[in-house]
């Protein structure tokens, strides 16, 4: 028989049902048959007049044992241990602190009453798990907050803090100091004042706007780009306006089955634990960080700037180094310019933004730079001017002090060959904004050691980024997979397809935006100037389009300059431009090609065989280590829908030999130089996965 994880203490004549379950109290399987038994001693103890549940450690429980998921029931269920704390005669109290999340807010809602930490936070996350409540989240909830309130909370999956929970009906009192005494004596008195014990299954659904709800969920839909979860929850909620509470706890439980069994929800746990596990690289746990107390930044342009506040807003010191008085001048106003942003959106006071800001010094020179424990270096991209800098640095810097460069492509083991100590020097490679984007590929060198890449993934933590371990090569993982994918578009283009068809298929797939609207947004005339630099170096056999030369021939650089693959000039959002058609057509007449009709299917196993497979080769030439990486560089930076867990994933799921078969596909598009990934093969063609793949190494 297992461990039982819940036990009960006696405080006079109320008990107290401790749940002591690290690290986070997670309602394991031990943890149920604990509160069961609780219940049934608590029922026959006549000395017992209530019970206060409260949870040890650092959190109230923070949900179902989500590594339980998909292992067949496990009695007792969770609905069946809420309804017979439901059912007790005598009140309890839940004592909420930390984080009560999911089936621990549901156990808290089977409860009688709920008293909160002034810290605590509540909040029902299952429709980022892909599932639904389902132990009565969606039918209780609402009977304390209203349907509306409910609908919002359950599918933003959003936690809340204590005074909104208070707000909300959620919570019966926000209390400070010693949480435990505090819900026993919240239970004294509502003992004394002899109020009657009601459940909250049995209380009434307020008022219901049918008209009000349909629209809510008419929003949810389209908010969740093709996720089900958000949807399912929303309509489940609103089952309270007309269902009774057996009969919706009965639907409750049948889309939650439903959804637990689903890609969708194996693909969003899978990214659950591949976010916690990305950074937790195999072959460093014995490897020491340097204790890094203030950053340097050497450039204060906006992805210097950006990475600035990305280090201020986690508490840290900052001290940038540009080149003039003037430049750091400018610098000042853009970060000025992020906080005032941050402030007008209301996610930052005023007070909140001038502290963070009196972290950040701008100084003129790189002497400034001298008492830095790490530099992150965000200048012009080009290796010369690189070079130059790190050797600098370099004889500056202190001993020991790490070097890490944001370049998006360039050869960092040419720049850490330009330093005493290319053993230091890494890459830190940032997506814009940096102050918003959760991607940080740390890139290691061929020289780097293990301290310097410890440090990096460390500091990536403190300042909440999930960052991601990569080899030298151009692009790194993401924007190589980018650029595969960038050039398959075009090939698509020129083969039939128009932008907008494209982009259409992608964010239909659920990316938020589709390539071309990407291009125009972050500009083309610096790709312009890349080809144009690459021009002589180019494989004369390779396949070339010259679409978007032509494009910014006409000088249209994209959104900055009102038009690019797209026309701006009525407002905000991308216009398809018949003159781009027109262009698109001519062109292909010029090369011959017969336009083909392609359906946005056809653009979507496309795209995910060109990500596939130059993930493939990524893994093969040991640029990410595991496919998980790839996965999580694809999410975060690129907006690959998180309910399909990332390329790699889904390709498992979708199985590698189809995968292959589109591959094929894909490659007999691209002409000269495009080949099948030779571990996509071996992979398809012996029956495994990446997963096994992963397991094998
Ligand atoms: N089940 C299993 N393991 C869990 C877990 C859960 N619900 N929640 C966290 N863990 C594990 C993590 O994987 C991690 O393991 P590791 O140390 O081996 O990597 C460890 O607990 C600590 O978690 P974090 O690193 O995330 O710790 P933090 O302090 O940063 O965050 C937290 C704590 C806010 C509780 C965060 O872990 C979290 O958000 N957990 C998930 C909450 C959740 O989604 N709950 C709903 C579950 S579904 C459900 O309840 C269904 C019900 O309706 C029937």
């Amino acid at each position: 028989m297992s461990e039982i994880l819940a036990r009960v203490e006696h405080r006079d004549d109320i008990a107290l049902i401790v749940v002591d379950n690290p690290p986070v109290n997670a309602l394991s399987q031990a943890v149920r048959e604990g509160l069961n038994r609780a219940v049934v001693e608590i029922a026959a103890d006549e000395s017992v007049k209530g019970a206060v549940l409260v949870c040890a450690g650092r959190t109230f429980i923070a949900g179902a044992d989500i590594k339980e998921f998909g292992k067949g029931p496990l009695e007792p269920s969770l609905p069946d241990t809420i309804a017979t704390m439901e059912t007790l005669q005598k009140p309890i109290v839940a004592a909420l602190h930390g984080t009560a999340l999911g089936g621990g807010l549901e156990v808290a809602l089977g409860c009688h009453y709920r008293v909160i930490d002034r810290g605590g936070q509540v909040g029902l996350p299952e429709v980022t798990l892909g599932i639904i409540p389902g132990a009565g989240g969606t039918q209780r909830l609402p009977r304390l907050t209203g349907i509306e309130q409910a609908i919002e909370l359950i599918t933003s999956g959003k936690r809340i803090g204590a005074e909104k929970a208070l707000a909300f009906g959620i919570a019966d009192k926000v209390v400070d100091g010693d949480l435990t005494a505090a819900a026993i004596a919240f239970l004294k008195e509502k003992l004394s004042a002899g109020e009657a014990v009601v459940p909250v299954s049995a209380r009434p659904v307020g008022k219901v706007d049918q008209t009000r709800i349909g629209e809510q969920i008419a929003k949810v839909t389209k908010k969740a780009r093709g996720q089900l979860s958000p949807v399912k929850a929303a309509e489940s909620v609103a089952n309270t306006a007309t269902l009774s509470f057996a009969d919706g706890m009965a639907r409750e439980r049948a889309i939650f089955e439903e959804l637990v069994a689903s890609d969708q929800s194996k693909a969003l746990r899978y990214a659950f634990f591949a976010e916690r596990a990305v950074s937790k690289v195999p072959g460093l746990e014995d490897a020491e960080a340097k204790e890094v107390r203030t950053v340097g930044i050497v450039g204060a342009g906006t992805m210097g700037s950006g990475i600035a506040v990305a280090f201020a807003d986690a508490g840290m010191r900052v001290i940038m180094s540009e080149m003039s008085g003037e430049a750091a001048d400018a610098g000042r106003d853009r970060i000025d310019r992020i906080y005032a942003d941050q402030v007008q959106r209301g996610r930052l006071t005023e007070d909140m933004t001038a502290e963070r800001q009196m972290r950040i010094t701008i100084a003129v020179g790189l002497e400034a730079l001298a008492g830095a424990d790490l530099v992150v270096e965000a200048v012009f991209e080009d290796l010369d001017v690189k070079k130059d800098l790190f050797a600098r640095l370099d004889g500056i810097l202190a001993p020991g002090a790490v070097l890490a460069t944001n370049t998006s492509y360039l050869d960092i083991d040419a720049i850490a060959a330009a330093t005493s100590r290319p053993d230091s020097v890494c890459g830190m490679h940032f997506f814009s904004p940096a102050n918003v984007m959760k991607l940080l590929e740390v890139v290691r060198a061929a020289k780097t050691d293990d301290r310097t890449v410890k440090t990096a993934l460390d500091l990536a933590r403190r300042i909440g980024k999930v960052a991601v371990l990569s080899g030298v090569c151009d692009g790194f993982i993401g924007n190589r997979i980018w650029a595969a994918w960038r050039k398959q578009a075009e090939f698509l283009v020129e083969d039939g397809a128009y932008p907008e068809d494209i982009d259409a298929a992608v964010t239909a797939f659920g990316f938020p935006m589709g390539p071309f609207a990407v291009y125009d947004l972050s500009g083309l005339d610096i790709a312009w100037a890349q080809r144009k630099r690459h021009a002589a170096t180019r494989d004369p056999a390779a396949r070339y389009v010259e679409i978007p030369d032509r494009i910014c021939e006409l000088g249209r650089f994209g959104r900055k300059t009102g038009a690019g693959w797209y026309d701006y000039s009525g407002g905000g959002a991308p216009a398809p431009d018949p003159s781009i058609r027109q262009m698109i057509e001519a062109h292909r007449d010029e090369k011959g090609i017969v336009p083909q009709h392609f359906t946005a299917e056809d653009i979507q196993r496309r795209m995910r065989a060109t990500m596939v497979n130059e993930g493939a080769n990524i893994l093969a030439e040991k640029i990410a280590h595991r496919p998980l990486d790839v996965d999580m560089v694809m999410l975060f930076g690129y907006g690959y829908p998180r309910w399909r867990g990332g390329p790699m994933f889904e390709a498992d799921l979708v199985g590698l030999p189809q995968i292959l078969e589109d591959v094929r596909e894909m490659c007999a598009a691209g002409g000269h130089g495009f080949a099948p990934s030779p571990l996509l093969v071996e992979l398809a063609e012996s029956g495994k996965s990446f997963a096994d793949w992963a397991e094998d190494k």
